[in-house]
């Protein structure tokens, strides 16, 4: 009996030492206005469709917790959550991108090279106090639903004066697990640019700064309300203005949402204007003109 149960425990102490396999509940119906929507690449869920995570299950699970500052955060918040890496894992086992989107059509792509570096984790609770008692934005926005923030946030990469960009959006109201590939198809410049050092630059920076709010058919946030194929004609029409307009928004269209990229150097903006103008349609398209985006 004793040799057996001390074969029962080798075969079987690893396996049991190994952390249990999570199981998150994915509803198909809504139960609040503050679940998590989750769509995307998921195995076994037709693509296109929403399930829905409850922040009290998510609160459930095991949490990380540590104290950020950063712009959401002016001063040090001791904050919990889950890793969006542990999620991606749990939920999306055939997708290497999450994409985060936003109450604002904003949206933040994580690619796998940035979770492994950056570590961002969908938070839960702010010093310890679930979302009823959150606190607002610096700038007075409702960090709720969700929020996403980091251990502690050094860029990993410089392309020019860009800066390898923290991707940490508030207002989260759904996730999506993707393909990379899927997401950048249709922003990739065209073949016979890829070679061009100047276009590629551009691509690099703009598929982590202005995909966020700027879209290419279904991909990209729509926050600026303003396609790939609108920006690459306005680089065509008027590079000047064009430059003007990610360097210095305001001084073209006060109480811009568009934020400054005031570190952005000529050669930073000479790249966005070649890589955009590669999208510029062979045939002018209507502009329906820059419109005010609307707020939830
Ligand atoms: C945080 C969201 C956001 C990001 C990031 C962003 N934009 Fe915008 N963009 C907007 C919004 C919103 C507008 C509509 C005007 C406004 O309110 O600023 C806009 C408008 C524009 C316009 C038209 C403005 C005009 O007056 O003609 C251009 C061109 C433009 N964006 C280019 C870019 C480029 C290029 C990038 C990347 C370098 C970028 N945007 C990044 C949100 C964004």
């Amino acid at each position: 009996m004793r040799l057996f149960l001390a074969l029962f425990l080798v075969l079987f102490l690893p396996a049991a030492q190994q952390a249990p396999r999570l199981v998150i509940p994915l509803h198909t119906e809504r139960s609040s206005p503050g679940d998590l929507e989750i769509g995307g690449e998921l195995a076994g869920i037709p693509f296109g469709s929403t399930r829905f995570l409850r922040y009290d299950e998510l609160l459930q699970f095991p949490q990380q917790t540590i104290t950020v500052t950063d712009d959401n955060f002016h001063t040090p918040t001791e904050i919990s959550g889950i890793a969006l890496s542990d999620l991606a894992k749990v939920l999306g086992e055939h997708a290497n991108m999450i994409v985060a989107i936003c109450y604002d059509s904003y949206r933040s792509n994580y690619s796998p090279e940035y979770l492994e570096a950056h570590g961002p984790i969908l938070v839960l609770r702010i010093n310890g106090q679930t979302r009823e008692h959150w606190p607002t934005a610096p700038n007075g926005d409702q960090l709720t639903p969700y929020v996403i923030a980091h251990p502690h946030f050094i860029p990993r990469f410089k392309v020019l004066a860009h800066n390898d960009e923290e991707q940490i959006p508030y207002g989260v109201t759904r996730l999506e697990f993707r393909n990379g590939d899927h997401i950048y198809a249709p922003i990739l410049p065209a073949k016979k640019w890829r070679s061009d050092e100047q276009v590629w630059n551009g691509y690099l920076i703009a598929r982590e700064d202005c995909f966020r709010c700027h879209n290419s058919g279904g991909e990209g946030g729509t926050m600026g309300g303003r396609s790939w194929q609108l920006l690459g004609q306005d680089a065509v029409k008027n590079p000047q203005r064009f430059r003007t307009i990610i360097h210095s928004p305001e001084t073209l269209r006060p109480g811009a949402r568009m934020p400054a990229e005031a570190a952005y150097d000529a050669a930073t903006l000479d790249a966005l204007v070649a890589y955009f103008r590669t999208f510029a349609p062979d045939k002018p398209i209507p502009d329906p003109g820059v419109k005010e985006p609307a707020k939830p």
